[in-house]
């Protein structure tokens, strides 16, 4: 071959390779509304900014008359590009080829990319579509899936690692991304399911579809499994890059510093939010929206255990992570959902440098046997346990109620919060008036005349001395009390002072929370 040949070679083994698993299987992913493994890596990265590895690995499994089928690139494309000029790591599986499965080279391609974007200290990010282990490579294949978990859990707190979940994912499919930090899934065509709907039937008898067992809404509104749903492939992929620009490269590093709004900028409305009938409903949203820059939050987890509110925004330029009650939704009380939500949350903000806003107007963790026999004690100490480690800079806002327990969880002073604001019409108590009078004056409601009046004057009685932020003020427990429309420059103004903050746990090997 003279030399032209030989570039002429190389050139058409990398066309084929590019073509995955044939035209053929191409246009049925197509037909399903699905991109290919390529397409959505074009649209994930900066133009052009794709550099793949590892284009002529083929498998080496001759068993059920595999070695017939060799296709280079095997079944995923592996590399590196940039996202907004930075660099991330990527793996795509593809679907064309033996549906996405993974076997010995498909793991040890993936294994190779997490093992740079690990020692490079940039982002990993994973776009799912496979059946799981290949079923023809037997353990060979679990011991790559294995590999792989190794690396996940080691990266974890590392480097930030992304799944988006782009067709239909079953086995070792699910579980690598169940360990990285966030899972996005595209609506109507992707699914997750640790094994699928035939193996359902014959396991158990029961019919169910793949949306049904795994689709988007499954995930992202009853498991919590995903942590972001979008309308389709290409807006999966859009909110992918979104979520980056929030985050550190890896943990040695600050999120990028993004200045586009007026820092010392005054909210008005924010002063009428609170309803003065304390059982009143209001949207904490709309609080989050007027204070942070341009009004923008990348919500995580917006459709699951929406009674906490969790996500990203920027505040005088810096990147923060926000936990917020929602007197919206169960009046904001704390349940299991909510205190799994917001603590892992928690917990990956202090892994990243980001620092933590907590918006409070919680009444207390949510009672019953319910939650008593799923464990709540648990679930609320995963919380209480995440925000307790957190050594990034912690700011509190309690708009309204921080009543018992909750008040201690919700970043307060005495768990290392840094600046703990009230509004003014912040209630600050054991428990609600209602509540309190009932059990510390029964025996006097039992002996009045009038149990009714005695009641509502013992009721006003407490609301003067405890329903206010003032007793807690007094003591040292909130820094100040502020007017409500002065909330985003006095952030700003904390999360400066606090931008040296160093504060570390004892050395140990690791703690025990209580999973
Ligand atoms: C080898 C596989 C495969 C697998 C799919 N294929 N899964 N080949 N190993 N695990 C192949 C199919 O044979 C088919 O090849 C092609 O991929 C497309 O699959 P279809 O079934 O036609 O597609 P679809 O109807 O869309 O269904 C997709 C699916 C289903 C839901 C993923 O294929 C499925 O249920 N697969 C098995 C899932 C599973 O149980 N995996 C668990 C593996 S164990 P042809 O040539 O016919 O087109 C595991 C354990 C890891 O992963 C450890 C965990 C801790």
């Amino acid at each position: 071959m003279n030399e032209k040949s030989k570039i002429q070679h190389m050139n058409d083994l990398k066309a084929q390779s590019r073509l995955g698993g044939g035209q053929a299987r191409i246009d049925a992913q197509h037909k399903k509304g699905r991109l290919t493994a390529r397409e959505r890596l074009d649209v994930l990265l900066d133009k052009g900014s794709f550099h793949e590895v590892d284009a002529f690995v083929v498998h080496r499994t001759h068993d059920f008359d595999l070695d017939k089928q060799k296709i280079m690139s095997d079944s995923v494309v592996t590399g590196w590009g940039t996202i907004e000029g930075r660099l991330v790591y990527v793996y795509s599986q593809d679907f064309t080829v033996f549906g996405g499965s993974l076997g010995e080279v498909h793991a040890a391609k993936i294994c190779k990319i997490m093992d740079m974007a690990m020692k490079n200290g940039a982002p990993m990010i994973g776009l799912n579509d496979s059946g799981g282990a290949r079923i023809q490579e037997g353990v060979v294949a679990l011991a790559g899936y294995s590999d792989i978990f190794l690396r996940n859990t080691l990266a974890s707190g590392v480097i930030p690692q992304i799944s988006a979940i782009m067709g239909p994912c079953a086995g070792g499919a699910v579980y690598s991304p169940a360990l990285t930090d966030f899972i996005f899934m595209a609506r109507n065509t992707s699914y997750m399911f640790v094994t699928g709907p035939d193996v359902v039937k014959a396991v158990t008898h029961e019919e169910v579809t793949q949306e049904e067992l795994g689709g988007a809404s499954v995930h992202s509104e009853k498991s919590g499994v995903c942590h972001v749903a979008a309308d389709s492939e290409a807006d999966t992929l859009y909110l992918m890059r979104k979520l980056l620009s929030f985050l550190p490269q890896n943990n040695m590093e600050d999120a990028p510093f993004v200045l586009s709004d007026d820092p010392l900028r005054m909210e008005e409305g924010l002063n009428s939010i609170v309803p003065d009938d304390p059982n009143k409903p209001y949207d904490i949203k709309e609080a989050i929206q007027m204070i942070m820059d341009g009004g923008n939050f990348f919500e995580i987890h917006e459709n699951y255990a929406q009674n906490v509110v969790v996500g990203f925004a920027r505040l005088g330029g810096h990147s923060v992570g926000i936990v917020a009650n929602q007197p919206a939704v169960l009046a904001g009380v704390l349940d299991i959902d909510a205190s799994e939500k917001a603590g892992r949350f928690v917990r990956f903000c202090d892994a990243f440098n980001i620092p933590i806003i907590t918006f409070e107007d919680v009444p207390g963790f949510l009672p019953g046997t319910h939650q008593e026999h799923h464990g709540i004690i648990r679930s609320g100490a995963k919380l209480l346990y995440a925000y307790c480690e957190a050594t990034v800079p912690k700011l509190t806002v309690i708009t309204r109620k921080a009543y018992g327990g909750a008040y201690c969880v919700m970043s307060s002073k005495h768990i290392r919060s840094d600046v703990n604001l009230a509004w003014p019409s912040a209630e600050i108590a054991v428990m609600g008036p209602d509540g309190a009078v009932s059990i510390i004056f029964r025996k006097e409601l039992e002996a009045a005349d009038d149990p009714i009046q005695k009641k509502a004057e013992l009721v006003a009685d407490y609301k003067e001395k405890f329903a206010s932020p003032y007793v807690a003020a007094q003591r040292g427990y909130i820094d100040d009390v502020i007017e409500p429309k002065e909330t985003r420059p006095r952030l700003i103004n904390a999360l400066e002072m606090l931008s040296n903050k160093r504060d570390a746990n004892p050395a140990k090997k690791h703690g025990n929370i209580p999973l």
